[in-house]
């Protein structure tokens, strides 16, 4: 009863009742949120250092929600201005080979082919930007989310990409974010020059179980809490449940903070983590 009226009352904001500004899981990449574990900590120094050592091709693979597009996002935030000019594309299953390379054209803000936007124009035209950035002493770096949506001439597109060149050096980076099956794609015979030319590969491995407890308290204390909301003894089945994936862990975050607020508990318990695991059919 008490809880279908504050459903009614419709302040269903929990963050009033545990004191934090805002919502520690919501669901978006907010890089003020981004949590430095071993795995997203190397994954972050090698893409970082893929473009600053003028590397051709990266790749970064992990399982859904492992945070690929939150360190797309890092890594956009860490370039800024400068020396780097980074932009993210998505891609997608349909994407055509002409649609890819009008995504990269508009992400780096090139104008379309005059008269002949086919895929060979679009090539011409960033190949003509590339190097007026690298005699401007700058470095295009083109991330591609969701990189397994691409189909194999998708693929030899990219490798396309790398083989823009001066005498001396590579003009673009491109860094691939992928789910986990990509590199075994990858391994057949027709990917052979397409691998060959990854020059830096991470795997975004889920967190350890420490981790997960560290990743909770880090996102609870950016919302502005000052207290431990959670209880000590829900870290080991929260991580269990979540089997350590970022998305899934905030998911379950999420519920148990709303689950405790309708309760009007003010703590994470064990007992409020049964009935929220019941409750949202987790069990
Ligand atoms: N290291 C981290 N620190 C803080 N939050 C993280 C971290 N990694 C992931 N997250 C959060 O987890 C959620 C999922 O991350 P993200 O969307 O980047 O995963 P993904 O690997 O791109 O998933 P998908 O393959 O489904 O696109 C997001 O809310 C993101 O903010
Ligand atoms: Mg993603």
């Amino acid at each position: 009863m008490e809880v279908a009226t504050k459903w009614l009352g419709a302040t269903l904001d929990y963050c009033e009742h545990f004191g934090l500004q805002r919502m520690p899981f919501a669901d978006n990449v907010n890089p003020e949120f981004f949590y430095r574990t071993q795995t997203h900590e190397a994954a972050f120094v090698k893409m970082m250092m893929c473009a600053k050592h003028h590397k051709a091709l990266g790749l970064v693979w992990g399982r859904s929600g492992t945070g690929k597009t939150l360190l797309a996002q890092m890594l956009l935030s860490a370039f800024g201005e400068g020396e780097f000019i980074p932009v993210v594309i998505l891609a997608t299953p349909g994407m055509s080979k002409m649609g890819l390379l009008a995504c990269i054209a508009d992400e780096l803000e090139i104008p379309r082919p005059s008269g002949r936007e086919n895929t060979q124009g679009y090539l011409d035209m960033i190949h003509s930007y590339l190097m007026d950035t690298y005699s401007r002493g700058q470095r295009v770096v083109v991330i591609v989310d969701e990189a397994h949506f691409l189909p194999s001439e998708q693929l030899h597109m990219i490798r396309a990409l790398t083989n823009l060149e001066t005498p001396q050096e590579k003009l673009c980076t491109i860094i691939m974010l992928a789910e986990e099956t990509f590199p075994r794609r990858l391994r057949h015979k027709r990917y052979n020059s397409l691998r060959s030319r990854i020059a830096m590969s991470s795997y975004l491995m889920p967190m350890a179980r420490a981790e997960t407890e560290q990743y909770i308290k880090f996102r609870l204390m950016v919302a502005g809490s000052t207290e431990n909301i959670f209880a000590e003894d829900v870290y080991d089945p929260i991580h269990s449940y979540s089997g350590g994936i970022c998305r899934e862990v905030n998911k379950l975050g999420d519920n148990l903070l709303l689950e405790a607020y309708m309760r009007s508990e003010p703590r994470i318990t064990r007992t409020v983590l049964e009935r929220c695991l019941q409750e949202h059919c987790l069990t």
